[in-house]
């Protein structure tokens, strides 16, 4: 079976981006990432991507809103990715994009969707008083974070977790159900239906969730 081809965008370190690729590495992703692409060029995930072969593109953001939703929708299908893997990309994407990618992008965000949108959500949960938190991956649509959720990744805040002890726990599962979601994908498990993620031809009502290991 030929590998699904999926495209990766990101903007910074690039750890969920190394989760897929190792996991590529080992024959366990079902998919061939054909193309990393940053908005950022000293992104560490563009050299993460290069160290293994993989193109690596950056799409500077200058011009309009449009010329960069133009330069990047072309840069991404130029690859023909059946995929496309939102890991850390810190854009808002254009209607172009949005629309050309409908249905086959998904999205990582390290809280537990729909609470905490957007970003700063290790201190938010902290500021808030929370007792779990997590991740979770969803499909993009073009209403920010918010898109029909697949998988997350569950952690429990322990007395004396600060933003940046929630970060590193909250990577950790992070790069499991990310390369997870993916796999599904590549499988044709996993698809967005009229109605939401749906997942060996049933519709999920919730996501699908992970625990962080005690
Ligand atoms: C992750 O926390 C992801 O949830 C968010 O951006 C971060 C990217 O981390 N969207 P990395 O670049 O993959 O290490």
């Amino acid at each position: 079976m030929t590998p699904v081809r999926i495209a990766v965008l990101i903007s910074g370190e690039g750890s969920n981006l190394q989760a897929l690729i190792d996991a590529a590495g080992r024959d366990q992703l079902g998919a061939d990432i054909a193309l990393v692409v940053s908005n950022r060029a000293a992104a560490r995930g563009l050299d993460r991507a290069r160290a293994a072969n993989v193109r690596a593109l950056h799409v500077p953001t200058h011009g309009t809103p449009h010329d960069y939703d133009d330069a990047l929708t072309r840069a991404v299908a130029g690859a023909g990715p059946e995929l496309v893997v939102l890991a850390g990309f810190m854009r808002i994407l254009g209607p172009r994009f949005l629309e050309r990618f409908a249905g086959r992008m998904i999205n990582i965000h390290p809280s537990l969707l729909p609470k905490y949108p957007g970003v700063d959500t290790h201190a938010r949960v902290l500021a808030a008083g929370d007792a779990e938190h997590g991740a979770t991956v969803h499909f993009v649509t073009a209403e920010l974070d918010a898109g029909p959720r697949i998988i997350r990744y569950r952690i429990r805040v322990r007395p004396g977790d600060t933003a940046e002890t929630l970060k590193a726990r909250v990577h950790v599962g992070e790069h499991i159900i990310l390369p997870r979601a993916v796999k599904w994908f590549a499988a044709g498990r996993l698809r967005l239906g009229p109605k939401g993620a749906m997942l060996d031809g049933e519709h999920l009502n919730e996501p699908v969730v992970v625990e962080e290991a005690e």
